[in-house]
């Protein structure tokens, strides 16, 4: 009999076993996730009853998830949004007070160096797709302005993409700007309205969710990152909630909080009194952030 009285690897035993061999561990946090994700493993393995041939390919999908990953391509990552993993941490980690902006994923096109731009900018470069003015307040719990904070946007083009994902073909930074508000806490902007678009869906994670009858489109929506001092920091979407994919997305990202209402205006005293060349669609919408723990 072995030291730990655990007996030879079994199948009854195995996750046991494999446990108990982590007990001199220097790092508990480690060895008790760990420990979670073996019992878990296991137990998937014995319902499931896997062929080798079948685990073999499961293996192959892991390998080739790896090898499209590099700084860049994160395909594990994708990997955690499409099995909803992402989201499940998020929610997790963001349980916000009562009345606070709720937070969504970040994705991968976030770039950290956007310039910062006057309010009222145009952060649309390529002139493609219908003018949109985003505008609205950055508040606190208690409904009062927040002065110095930041709001960091993108957003992708009427084509569907982000800048980073066609560089060359876009100005750079095109559609992203960071924003700061003033005493009165209100920010302004024009871009693009923006459109449904696929996530990366070239390497083994679309693959997958082509085989199991899954599209990989995102529902429109744009990108804000909000920071101010003495507030968490709030990384989050709007989403406009007439898209065809609003109850779809393949990242789980949508919440009812994050709709946000995208209107049509076409009565020439409001285009007019924006200075819009024609009629343009307008979003408004509060962001409230929590007071930092
Ligand atoms: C995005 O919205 O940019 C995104 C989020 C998750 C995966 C891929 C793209
Ligand atoms: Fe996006």
């Amino acid at each position: 009999m072995r030291e730990d009285n655990l007996g030879y690897f079994t199948e009854e035993t195995s996750a046991d076993v494999v446990i108990a061999r982590m007990a001199d561990t220097a790092n508990p946090r480690l060895a008790a996730l760990m420990a979670t994700i073996i019992r878990h493993l296991h137990e998937a393995i014995k319902e499931m009853e896997p062929t080798q041939a079948e685990w073999l390919e499961a293996i192959k999908f892991l390998t080739e998830t790896g090898h499209m990953s590099d700084d860049w391509r994160q395909e594990f990552i994708l990997l955690s949004d499409v099995l909803g993993v992402s989201m499940l941490v998020d929610a997790i980690n963001n349980r916000k007070p009562s009345g606070a902006s709720e937070s969504t994923v970040l994705g991968p096109f976030h770039v950290p160096d956007a310039p910062e731009l006057p309010m009222g900018a145009n952060i649309c470069l390529d002139g493609k797709g219908e003018p949109m003015l985003i505008k609205g307040r950055i508040l606190d719990t208690g409904g009062r302005p927040i002065e110095g904070a930041t709001l960091d946007v993108w957003q992708t083009n009427d084509d569907g993409f982000y800048d980073v994902q066609q560089k060359g073909i876009q100005p750079d930074f095109n559609l992203r700007g960071v924003f700061r508000t003033g005493a009165d806490g209100r920010y302004h902007f024009w871009g693009a309205r923006p459109r449904f678009y696929p996530i990366p869906d070239d390497g083994p994670v679309g693959k997958l969710l082509a085989q199991l009858g899954r599209h990989p489109y995102r529902p429109a929506h744009l990108h804000y990152i909000l920071e101010a001092p003495g507030f968490e920091t709030l990384i989050t979407h709007i989403f406009d909630p007439d898209d065809t994919y609003i109850n779809s997305d393949a990242v789980f990202g949508v919440k009812q909080s994050l709709l946000a209402k995208f209107e049509l205006i076409d009565d020439p005293v409001r285009i007019a009194a924006e200075g819009a060349a024609g009629p343009f669609h307008e979003v408004i919408h509060d962001f409230v952030l929590a007071p930092s723990a």
